[in-house]
């Protein structure tokens, strides 16, 4: 009887569990199924050990929308989370300056080593609009990202957003006040915070969203049916889809749609710099899985989506401000391999009279591929011609690796020897020599540029090759970092660090794959933390280190970077193939990174890797000539595809393109202050400006620069139109000045070969400048103003404009800025709000009216009757000419015309 009582307990205990456990398995649909299992070789067993759920997706003969997809779709989870996975509670919650500040802890162990089991949360009401979550350690200190972020320690008097605290289990709601949509919502899922494991979800407001990057992906990112993972290691590799690439930006931009009202946005941001997955699901929802520091996470409820890159740059930083030359055409190849090639393509350029202001170089310059030194046999005169190119007002640029060679005769490599001495190399785990990988030259130590003596160790070998080399600008590739060998030529070791107990789906399977053991120790901390943020460093001592050699704005390009590298650098989208394909897909690179904040951005024109046709080089030049950084740049060993090696007619063609963009290098320079003082991103989607307009929402092949000119650029293959979105607006073509009649819709415009579509947004007004055969050359040269009329007869536009070159231009105030309105149809008013600027003339030569459609009888400048101008009335464009109007003569000018 005893022996049956204990039986039956047995199975009724079992049953009980069976049935709880069944309960707490129960999801709805399969799209709320949060993965417990994201690492590789999820069994059954292996799920139930870690008190997860196992099943197969639920298939429901029910094709509602959700349904369906789940039906479709591979992803779903067979190991999830129950309801009741033991996770946090709330055990105090205090009101403090900031906001609050609450205490959260939990008894039970997940499947992690090292859960961390009492937490301290900030929540801290930064701004109206800003909103910031700390989770972290409240016994020990744990790693931090050294970015300077605003600290605040005043909570906002008034929000946008609210927030509530679920106490068990410990969940955090934010939800935007004005419409009730909730913005975060971290209910969803188990909060799991471990040493090397720290994960949790979040509710989105809409499968809609941007951003997310380094990842070769369409702009807009619509999970509604779709799961996706994206990892974040920064890592060497030619852009492929589904693959950490070379920077780490884990922010992004949520569209929260209501029926019938305004769209809003909001973004969020992970401030973390360890290596991490994101994963999204249809729920919506994203889960983030880091394996190392706190929980840094601020949301920005713009409302606007500028609103929300603005105050997103408040946290990471305004872009840098570049200079003047640095907007023009710039030419690279790797592998001109002598000095007679080099040459031979700047005199065919020249000869050929194509506007271009600087030559780069690629490694093939180095003497045995050593940075700071260039081929004295092969590249013989390099100093000489470098100064030639300045004298004619072009810059130079060249490349330089962070890897430096360990290998050299000591006291014959300085930034070797001195690097050693000054102790500036990442060290190898528990020791103080230097962790040695393989790079361009051979063996190599990898500076390390948190280290403060880094900065003035690489100052020092910038200065010295400056001196032999006068180069104007640093092209810092290479420095994800990358390696040839995984880890180090010694292998790394077997602790957690070089093998943390979950990796986050890299690309090459571990984090040691083409990069050094995360166990590397660096000044701030390891390797393992700071990965992501070396091109981070490297820019900002490569931004400091020009700004002391030359004492001029520092131009800097960088392949690697992190939130924030804005405020140093540039970037290019990498090491890209000559194909069309990569010619559409440096569309939505550039746009996501006007919102990461390095908005000088561009990608390899032509193609990096591979052979170029001359029509794809063609239509790569038209697109290229609207790219904030305007760059050809082509590998080793592939077919010449500089401008002036292609047939006259191709030619002819790119060199229009260029002209297009030289003309507007007013309005491009201007769009950069923008950036740069008012944080407006220089190229932006078409939903940036239609916000309310859903067909724009997956926009990629076509955007906006500034918020005036539309491009859209033929990306394929043989075709001589392109299926372009014209937004409800006014249009004018560019230049012809010719209206579009039709609105609002998709259109076939007709683009040939010599074609690239341009068109000019009704209520701006452009400042252009006829173009020199240079930037710098022709900075003398006459402005022109484009006004393109509004509807109702508006226009305003803005000009900025200094020495182009200058460190402080901004502090001291030595700069123009200029403001253009047109009011009532018929005047045009030019407002010199600042004119401190006067070392260069500034002459308006020609204003250009799109929209006119009364006839012009008269026109008069500043008051006085004018008598050059054209009126066309077919196009319905006046044309007032040869003006030599010195702008900076006084502080308000008109241009007014009559009507009949
Ligand atoms: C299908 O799903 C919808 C939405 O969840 C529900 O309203 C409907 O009743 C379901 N139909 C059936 C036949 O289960
Ligand atoms: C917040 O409100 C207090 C009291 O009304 C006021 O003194 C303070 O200046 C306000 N602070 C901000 C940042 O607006
Ligand atoms: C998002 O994806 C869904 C399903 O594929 C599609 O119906 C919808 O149109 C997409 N939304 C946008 C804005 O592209
Ligand atoms: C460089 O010049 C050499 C001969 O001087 C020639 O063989 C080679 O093809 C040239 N390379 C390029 C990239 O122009
Ligand atoms: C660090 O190195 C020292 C000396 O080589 C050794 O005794 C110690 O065990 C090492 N510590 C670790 C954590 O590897
Ligand atoms: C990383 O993966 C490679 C290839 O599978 C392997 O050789 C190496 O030992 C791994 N390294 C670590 C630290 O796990
Ligand atoms: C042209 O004229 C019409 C009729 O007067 C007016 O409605 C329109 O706004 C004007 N301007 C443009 C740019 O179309
Ligand atoms: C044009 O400008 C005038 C004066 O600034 C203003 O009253 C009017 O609303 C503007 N119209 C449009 C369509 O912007």
């Amino acid at each position: 009887m005893a022996h049956l009582s204990i039986v039956t307990s047995i199975l009724l205990c079992c049953c009980v569990t069976y049935l709880y456990a069944q309960q707490q398995c129960e999801q709805s649909v399969n799209v709320a199924r949060f993965d417990c299992f994201s690492d590789d070789g999820p069994t059954q067993e292996r799920c139930e050990a870690r008190k997860c759920c196992w099943r197969p997706p639920v298939i429901s003969m029910n094709l509602t929308k959700i349904d369906s997809a789940d039906f479709r779709d591979i992803n779903v989870p067979y190991c999830y989370y129950p309801k009741d996975f033991p996770t946090y509670k709330v055990t105090s919650d205090e009101q403090t300056d900031f906001g609050q500040r609450v205490r959260i802890v939990k008894s039970q162990t997940t499947y992690m080593p090292h859960d961390i089991l009492d937490l301290t949360v900030d929540l801290i009401y930064e701004t109206q609009q800003r909103f910031r979550i700390r989770i972290y350690d409240s016994a020990y200190q744990r790693y931090m990202v050294p970015l300077k972020v605003p600290v605040v320690e005043k909570k906002a008097n008034m929000t946008d957003y609210a927030v509530t605290v679920q106490s068990n289990p410990f969940a955090i709601f934010v939800t935007r006040i004005s419409t009730g949509v909730i913005l975060f919502d971290s209910s969803v899922a188990p909060l799991i915070f471990a040493d090397q494991f720290i994960k949790f979800s979040t509710r989105l407001s809409s499968p809609l969203l941007y951003g997310l990057g380094e990842h070769k992906q369409a702009l807009l990112i619509n999970i509604t049916d779709e799961w996706k993972r994206l990892t974040f290691w920064t890592r060497d590799i030619g852009p492929q889809p589904n693959t950490n690439l070379y920077g780490s930006h884990p922010f992004h931009i949520n569209l929260e749609q209501i029926p019938n009202k305004e769209t809003n946005f909001h973004g969020q941001f992970f401030l973390n710099s360890n290596a991490m997955d994101v994963d999204l699901q249809p729920l919506p929802a994203l889960t983030y899985t880091t394996i190392g520091g706190i929980i840094d996470l601020y949301i920005f409820t713009g409302p606007t989506v500028q609103d929300v890159i603005e105050q997103y740059w408040d946290v990471i930083g305004k872009p840098t401000m570049p200079p003047f030359w640095s907007l023009g055409f710039h030419l690279c190849r790797w592998g001109y391999n002598t000095i007679e090639n080099l040459t031979a393509v700047i005199q065919r350029m020249h000869d050929a009279d194509f506007p271009y202001d600087v030559q780069w170089t690629d490694i093939d310059v180095m003497s045995n591929k050593l940075d700071f030194t260039y081929d004295t046999k092969n590249f013989h005169g390099l100093p000489e011609l470098v100064r030639t190119l300045q004298a004619n007002g072009k810059h130079y640029v060249n490349i330089i690796d962070p890897a430096i060679s360990s290998t050299q005769p000591a006291g014959t490599y300085p930034p070797y020897d001195d690097g050693l001495q000054q102790g500036v190399f990442i060290t190898k785990y528990n020791s103080t020599e230097p962790i040695i990988g393989e790079v361009w030259p051979g063996a190599t130590a990898f500076p390390d540029f948190t280290n403060p003596k880094g900065i003035d160790w690489w100052t020092r070998a910038v200065s010295a090759f400056h001196e032999i080399v006068p180069f104007d600008g640093m092209w810092i590739d290479m420095n994800e970092p990358s390696n040839f060998v995984d880890g180090s030529h010694d292998g790394c070791t077997m602790n957690s660090l070089d093998n943390p107990p979950f990796t986050p789906h890299v690309v090459g399977g571990n984090l040691t794959s083409k990069t050094l053991c995360p166990s590397a120790q660096q000044y701030l901390s390891q390797h393992y933390n700071l990965h992501n943020m070396y091109g981070y460093f490297e820019a900002q001592a490569s931004n400091i280190a020009l700004q002391r050699v030359r004492n001029k704005r520092p131009f800097v390009l960088t392949r690697s970077s992190f939130a924030g590298s804005g405020q140093f650098t540039a970037h290019w989208t990498g090491d890209n193939g000559a194909s069309f394909e990569d010619l559409y897909s440096s569309i939505p690179t550039i746009l996501s990174f006007n919102m990461f904040g390095i908005t000088h951005v561009g990608a390899d024109i032509c193609g990096f890797a591979g052979d170029t046709t001359e029509e794809l080089c063609t239509r790569w030049m038209q697109l290229g000539a609207f790219y904030p950084f305007m760059r050809n740049h082509n590998a080793i060993d592939d077919k010449a595809q500089d401008p002036a090696s292609f047939s006259w007619e191709a030619q002819q063609i790119m060199k229009q393109a260029l002209l297009m963009r030289y003309s507007l290098s007013p309005f491009w320079y201007t769009l950069h202050h923008k950036a740069a003082m008012r944080s407006q991103t220089v190229v932006q989607p078409l939903f940036f400006e239609y916000p309310n307009d859903a067909n724009t929402y997956n926009i990629d092949q076509q955007f906006l620069i500034g918020t005036a000119l539309l491009i859209s650029p033929n990306l394929v293959s043989g075709s001589n139109t392109v299926h372009a979105y014209i937004p409800q607006d006014v249009w004018y073509e560019f230049p012809s000045g010719v209206q579009l009649k039709t609105v609002g819709q998709y259109i076939d415009l007709d683009t040939p070969i010599q074609k690239i579509n341009v068109h000019v947004r009704g209520g701006f007004v452009i400042p252009m400048q006829i173009p020199g055969d240079n930037l710098v050359l022709g900075r003398g040269n006459p402005f022109i103003l484009l006004v393109a009329l509004s509807q109702g007869g508006n226009a305003t536009g803005s000009l900025f404009w200094d020495d182009g070159d200058s460190l402080d231009s901004i502090e001291t105030k030595t700069y123009n800025y200029f403001e253009f309105t047109v009011t009532g149809s018929n005047t045009l008013t030019i407002n010199g709000v600042v004119m401190n600027y006067k070392d260069s003339a500034m002459a308006l030569g020609m204003v250009k009216v799109l929209g006119l459609n009364k006839t012009v009888i008269g026109v008069n400048v500043n008051g006085k009757a004018y008598s050059n101008f054209l009126y066309n009335s077919l196009d319905d464009v006046l044309l007032v000419y040869g003006l030599d109007l010195n702008m900076l003569a006084q502080a308000s000018q008109t241009i007014a015309w009559t009507t009949s």
